[in-house]
């Protein structure tokens, strides 16, 4: 019998998908990775078992997903089109790696998602496989089946009796791991709609956030968030941390039209309190210690990078030479920030670093200046030689 290794989220989707690849002769393996979802493997694998599945890897990547993945991000402060932390998009990857190596173990031929035919993850986790193994063959049941609405996918799972979890109609659909929330479609189709409240997953609504600031001190080692408040924690554990501090300060809403890889302007909400906080004290302190030149070069870097993310292209030889670039240049970035959490805003307070370029003596405006003013006529002659054209 021929064996398909199927990405499964216990949803209506791939729920469906699992007795459409059953009955075009597949025997269906499922696999699940926890990237911070809610999640229950017990619920899970009932769920895979009961809709024809022969069994289920269940995975908590969690850990995985923060060391290399969101760390790779925030490291290269990847944001897509200025309002996306690529919460969603960093994930694609990691499941095709874990699809990949099941296959591998399974020696299953073929692999199976259940991502949309006009979406993103479609092209994250195919272009994914396609590197890591150009022979296994993927199939896509939402692409090629003949359901075609959510309406159709509930009368096929009732019709063979499959686990769905709620029949009523799904205002949005949501993503959801550690990094952040991405939240789209229904409502949010109509550009003059905004979200309700309860739309939100992370963030209380700005009406409802204290009227009295938080403040947070983040320390890094080489780019690494190692320790919040001087208390040591993982990286998992500071996300969880910012993600409640800021989620109580309205931290990190964006509503974003953007555009889709396969060339789709599309609209999505996201909230990601502790990518935003993160994202900011790794900001603050690179301006401290980084060089102009550097800096300025980083920041073209990390247009690329996060484009580079958005468009699965993971596994490739231009994202790792990004990192190789990225990296040397977190060499100097220890030191911490202190920030001030406040009505949706975060507002720097304070930075330390021992590797800082700052230096009082040369800033100054007071007395104690040391800066030759003298020096800066013959730097402005020469600096202003190639635009003068009298
Ligand atoms: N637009 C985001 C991306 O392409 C999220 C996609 C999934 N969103 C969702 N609400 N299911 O990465």
């Amino acid at each position: 019998m021929k064996k398909v290794i199927l990405a499964y989220s216990g949803g209506l989707d791939t729920t469906c998908a699992v007795k459409w690849l059953k009955d075009k002769g597949f025997e269906v393996i499922c696999f699940s990775a926890s990237l911070g979802s809610e999640f229950s493997p017990q619920d899970l694998k009932k769920r895979a078992m009961k809709s024809g599945a022969s069994r289920i890897y269940i995975k908590d990547l969690s850990s995985e997903f923060a060391s290399e993945y969101i760390l790779s991000c925030l490291k290269a402060d990847a944001v897509y089109q200025q309002k996306y932390v690529l919460s969603t998009a960093m994930g694609r990857p990691l499941i095709a790696k874990y699809l990949v190596d099941i296959a591998h173990k399974e020696n299953a031929q073929f692999v199976a998602h259940g991502c949309t035919g006009k979406g993103n993850d479609q092209v994250r986790i195919d272009v994914s496989i396609k590197i890591l193994d150009s022979k296994l063959k993927i199939i896509a049941p939402l692409r090629e089946w003949h359901l075609t609405s959510r309406e159709s996918e509930i009368a096929y799972a009732k019709k063979y009796n499959l686990p769905i979890k709620s029949t009523k109609k799904k205002i949005y659909s949501i993503d959801k791991n550690i990094w952040g929330v991405s939240i789209e479609a229904g409502i949010l189709e109509d550009l003059k709609n905004v979200p309700a409240e309860d739309a939100y997953m992370f963030t209380k609504s700005l009406e409802k956030t204290p009227n009295k600031a938080d403040f947070v001190n983040i320390e890094f080692k080489k780019g690494v968030p190692i320790k919040i408040n001087n208390k040591q924690k993982c990286l998992v554990d500071i996300i969880k941390y910012l993600n409640t501090l800021g989620g109580k300060h309205c931290i990190g809403r964006s509503d974003l039209v953007e555009d889709r890889t396969i060339g789709i302007k599309s609209r999505e909400v996201y909230e990601a309190p502790a990518a935003w906080i993160l994202l900011k004290a790794h900001q603050e302190l690179q301006s401290l210690v980084l060089d102009k030149e550097t800096r300025y070069f980083k920041s073209l870097v990390s247009l690329k990078y996060a484009q580079l993310i958005y468009q699965g292209l993971w596994f490739t030889r231009l994202k790792k030479s990004l990192d190789a670039f990225i990296n040397v240049t977190q060499e100097k970035v220890s030191g911490s920030i202190k920030l001030k959490l406040f009505k949706g805003n975060v507002i720097v307070n304070k930075r330390i670093s021992s590797n800082s370029l700052y230096k009082k003596e040369l800033a100054t405006y007071s007395e104690h200046d040391a800066f030759k003013k003298e020096d800066s006529v013959g730097f402005i002659n020469i600096f202003s030689m190639p635009y003068m054209e009298g």
